[in-house]
């Protein structure tokens, strides 16, 4: 993959970001993902990946942070601190932590309204979720159920169908393995890959969960308290021993379990067939709707 080649589709450049005023969350990230490259932004707990992720998408306002320092370059877009709906229009999309759906409208439902910023006829509409129900199966099998009675990895499923619906060119996805079974997080990595390899969408994706995301990425990234530590290609990254040691050993696993436990004490239950925890679609934590 040639992404230095290539112009950049997003660029975060010298990006800083504090929460609340005070709280210095980021300082100083930079990265690029060019057209039809997968990247993992990995790092543990507070490392800053959500921050960056938000950071890219103009979704930082609603938490009270800000970028402080930096650019942020979205196809055209350029600024620090642009409109999440101009970005989504543009073609960047971003599935949020917590597979937020809307829990008491069917499957069917939540899909159509991904499409309804697009004002595309109606038609298109159907054949888009068509093709959605042809990549996630379980979707379809599921197209009536209320979204707030389906299993984690379904969620997770209809989160990122729900995404693909604004028709991205760049999707972010935040730790979309989280508290899921490893089969299912293989089927949602298969669908990721298969959609950069068939349709050429980029992704950006943050997950702690590095040795699946390093299996499945082009290129990486890794975080630490708000700083770009190491990056490199996927493959590279995944053979060098400091990474193996931090990243994919017992202190990565660690860190899963107490990351996937914070997921639970948020949201509640688990699924049959799968483990504890899932994030329930109770996680809408503030009412606030998902971000496409
Ligand atoms: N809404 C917020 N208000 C104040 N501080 C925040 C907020 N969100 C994140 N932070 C702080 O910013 C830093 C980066 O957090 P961030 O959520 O980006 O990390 P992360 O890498 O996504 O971690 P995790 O793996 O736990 O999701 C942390 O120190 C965190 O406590
Ligand atoms: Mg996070």
């Amino acid at each position: 993959m040639s992404s230095h080649a290539t112009t950049a589709l997003l660029e975060l450049n010298d990006i800083h970001v504090d929460y609340e005023g005070i709280i210095s969350a980021l300082r100083g990230v930079s990265l690029r993902v060019a057209p039809g490259e997968i990247v993992a932004l990995l790092g543990s707990n507070g490392a800053g990946k959500t921050t960056t992720l938000k950071a890219a998408s103009g979704l930082l306002g609603a938490e009270r942070g800000a970028i402080t320092r930096g650019n942020v370059r979205f196809e055209a877009l350029s600024g620090a601190g642009l409109d999440p709906r101009r970005l989504a229009q543009a073609g960047l999309v971003q599935v949020l932590e917590g597979r937020r759906c809307f829990a008491h409208l069917s499957v069917h439902e939540n899909l159509i309204s991904g499409a309804l910023g697009r004002r595309a006829p109606r038609a298109e509409v159907s054949a888009d979720a068509e093709r959605i129900y042809t990549l996630f199966p379980r979707l379809k099998v599921r197209i009536g159920s209320a979204a707030g009675l389906l299993s984690g990895g379904e969620q997770q499923m209809l989160a990122i169908g729900r995404a693909l619906m604004v028709r991205p060119r760049l999707l972010l996805l935040d730790e979309p393995s989280i508290g899921l079974a490893p089969q299912i997080v293989e089927e949602i990595f298969d669908v990721i890959t298969e959609l950069n390899r068939t349709q050429g969408v980029s992704v950006l994706l943050a997950e702690q969960n590095a040795r699946v995301a390093l299996r499945h990425s082009h290129r990486a990234i890794v975080l630490e308290n708000g700083r770009v530590a190491l990056s490199g290609e996927a493959a590279e990254l995944a053979e060098r021993a400091d990474v193996k040691s931090f990243y994919l050993g017992h202190a990565a696993s660690e860190q899963g379990r107490l990351r996937a436990l914070k997921l639970q004490q948020r949201g509640g239950a688990s699924a049959a067939g799968e483990p504890p925890p899932r994030a329930p679609l109770s996680d809408v934590r503030d009412g606030t709707p998902p971000a496409v």
